[in-house]
Order: structure tokens, then sequence, then C-alpha cells
């Protein structure tokens, strides 16, 4: 009898009352009942998006937001900036090419954050770009984007929005979408929602609303002012995914009483700190210059590799995510956003120890308990 620790950046663990919720009988969409709900639900998301705008819901993965952010906000041909420092940087590029978007893409050596000059002189370089496209959280390489100072150049000009995949960063870190003036922020469930996969947010400032009235992109599922309208009654234009909004209607719940979003970015930036303190005691270094609160990537000591280190761990019934691409068998990158605690991070530092002592990685044993905890208990 095993018992299996997920421990990636997504899809994260499920709270039992979220599988409760999640099982109960369905309802139907189109009634009184399920209206409630979805109200409550959209209500209850802003303050977590940070802002008063409406936070739409889609049914699809967190990739169908991106491409809607897109689609809905900008005209054939239009430029748009994108932050490529990691696979899903890489993905808003993708995506403005296959609308046929002039992309300027800014390569970003992975593990680093783009410099707000490097956005600058993109900016000044195209003043005619309508968006700048990046992530608050790049996943692959767990690293933070300075998205306030971005948002602030973007805030200068009349035309250019500031759009932000939080998917990763929602519920996690500072990402204060009214504040800030970021005009389009997104996430999705399977991450600090705590839920399956398959419903996706998206919520949009009024400047980026009104680019939205001249966009002009061939579209039929992802129609964004069409379900700000419907949704705006407490239904979606399609059949809305009942049992995750049940879900949702629990995860609120847990997030409202662990003390809102600032609750939530208290827990994670101690989780964050607790493991990178844990994996530094060991001798191992962070792959991020600036790293995230989401996920902790780890360089593998180059003798053995991340593979052995993987294998080890989920040998042992933890299942953490490798490196993508180039990075692949370097890195090996440990979740702790949504439902994990420090008992997670000490177990998981615990296996980690047992895997590298297994593998001949010399190190003080206990270290990284004793580091992990010292935050902890902070
Ligand atoms: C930062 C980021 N953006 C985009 C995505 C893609 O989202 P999805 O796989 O839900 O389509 C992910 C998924 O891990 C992500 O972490």
């Amino acid at each position: 009898m095993n018992k299996r620790l997920l421990m990636t950046p997504g899809p994260t663990p499920i709270p039992p009352s979220v599988l409760r919720a999640l099982s109960q009988p369905i309802i139907h969409h189109r009634t009184p009942e399920f209206k409630a709900l979805f109200s409550s639900c959209a209500d209850d998301l802003k303050p977590i998006f940070a802002t008063e705008q409406p936070v739409l819901m889609l049914s699809s993965s967190g990739t169908g937001a991106m491409e809607a952010s897109i689609t809905n906000f900008t005209r054939r041909g239009d430029t748009i900036i994108t932050v490529a420092a990691g696979k899903f940087g890489q993905r808003w590029g993708a995506i403005g090419r296959a609308y046929g978007l002039n992309v300027v893409e800014l390569t970003v050596e992975w593990g680093h954050a783009v410099t707000v000059q490097a956005v600058a002189d993109a900016l000044t370089a195209h003043p005619e770009a309508v968006g700048v496209y990046f992530q608050s959280s790049e996943t692959a390489t767990a690293t933070t984007h300075p998205v306030q100072a971005i948002a602030a150049l973007c805030r200068t000009r009349a035309n250019t929005l500031c759009v932000v995949d939080g998917i990763t960063a929602v519920g996690v870190q500072p990402l204060a979408m009214d504040e800030w003036g970021v005009d389009i922020v997104l996430s999705g469930s399977q991450k600090a929602f705590m839920l399956p996969p398959g419903l996706a947010f998206i919520a949009a400032s009024e400047k980026a609303w009104a680019q939205a009235a001249s966009a002009d992109h061939p579209r039929f599922y992802f129609d964004l002012p069409a379900e700000r309208a419907k949704q705006a009654g407490g239904q979606t234009v399609w059949t809305s995914p009942v049992g995750l909004i049940q879900g949702l209607r629990a995860v609120l719940d847990i997030m409202i009483e662990n003390g809102g979003l600032a609750g939530l970015h208290a827990h994670h930036d101690r989780l964050a700190r607790a493991t990178q303190a844990g994996v530094q005691a060991l001798g191992l270094t962070l792959f991020s210059q600036a790293p995230a609160w989401s996920c902790t990537a780890v360089r593998a000591p180059d003798a053995i590799g991340a593979g052995p280190i993987i294998q080890g761990l989920n040998d042992r019934g933890i299942k953490v995510a490798g490196g993508q691409d180039h990075v692949k068998g370097k890195i090996f990158r440990i979740g702790h956003l949504g439902w994990f605690d420090g008992k997670d991070i000490l177990t998981t530092l615990a296996s980690l120890e047992s895997v590298l002592l297994s593998l001949g990685h010399e190190f003080e044993q206990g270290a990284s308990i004793t580091a992990c905890s010292a935050v902890l208990s902070a």
C-alpha cells in the first residue's frame, strides 16, 4: 500500500471538501439554483484576482484562456511583444503567429526574468505594439517576471495592453491586477485552485474591453464579449462545467477561511522559502535567478543528472516534475502551489535526501530538514 504524494506544479492535490463537492449530484446549468451558485463563485473570484472586473469562467485548460486573450483583444496583423523565457512564454509567440500577428519575441535565458529595460526598449522600437504578453510565474523555470513594472510601462500607452498569464500565480504570489494596472489576467483550475483541469479564468480591464470592440479575428467558442454579457446573469454561453463550478465553490470557501488572498500569499511565500532553504542546504542550487512562489526548480548535480533523482523520488511515492526542452535531465521542479503544507515539503526533502544518499551525492544528512524547519517555524 503506497501513498502517493503529487508534488508537481499542476495538476495539484485536491482537498477532501472539494472532492466531496465534485461528487455531488449534478444540477442543470439553466436553473436559478445554478445561477446562484455561479454568481457566488464569480463574486468571490474577484478578490482572488485582485480586481473589480468580472472574472469570466471558460470550459478549457489554461491555454484556452491564453488563446482567447489574443483572439479577443487584437486585430489581424497587429504587433504584440511576447516574453519567451520558458515553455509557456514561447506559447504566447506560437499562438500569436497562428493568428497572423507580428510577434516581437523577447528571448530570455531560461531561469532569468525579463528585464524591464528589455521590455521598455521593445516598446520604444515597436510603438505600434498592442500588447505585452508574458507570465507572472514561468512554470517551466520557476521564475517570476516583474509584472508591476511592466504594467507601469503599458499604462503610459493608450493602446498597449499588459497581458499576464497568471496560471501559476493567481492565488499564489502578488499580482495586483487593478492596483498595478494589469489589463488581462488569466488562470486555470488545476493549479492554486486545487481542482481537476478543465476550467480557465480570465479578467480584463476597461482598457482591454475597449480594445476588444475592434478585434477582428475569426472566433466562435471563445467569444469573450458574449461571455461577459451572459455571465453577468449567472450563466455561460455554452454548457457550463457544472461539476467544476460545484467544486470551485468549495475551493473558494477554503480560500476565504484561510485569510483570502493575503493568506494565500503568506502560505505560498512560506512554502517556497522552506523548499528553497531545504534544497540549498543539500548543496544543490536553484535554477531560477528570480524564484517564483509556485514551484522550485533545482539544478541536479552534473554527475547525477535529474533523471535518477526524479525516478528515485517516484520510487518512494513522490511525483515531482522534470525540466522541459534543453533543461530536461538537468533540473527537477517541486510544486508547492495549492493544497500543500509544511509536512509535504519536509516529506519530499527527507525522501530527496534518501535518493541523493543512494546516488552518492555528498551532503550533511538531515541538513535539509533543519533548514526547512527553521523557515516553517519562524
Ligand atoms: C504558466 C503556465 N502557462 C500556461 C500553462 C498551460 O496551461 P494548460 O496546460 O492548463 O493549458 C501552464 C501549465 O502548466 C502554465 O504553468
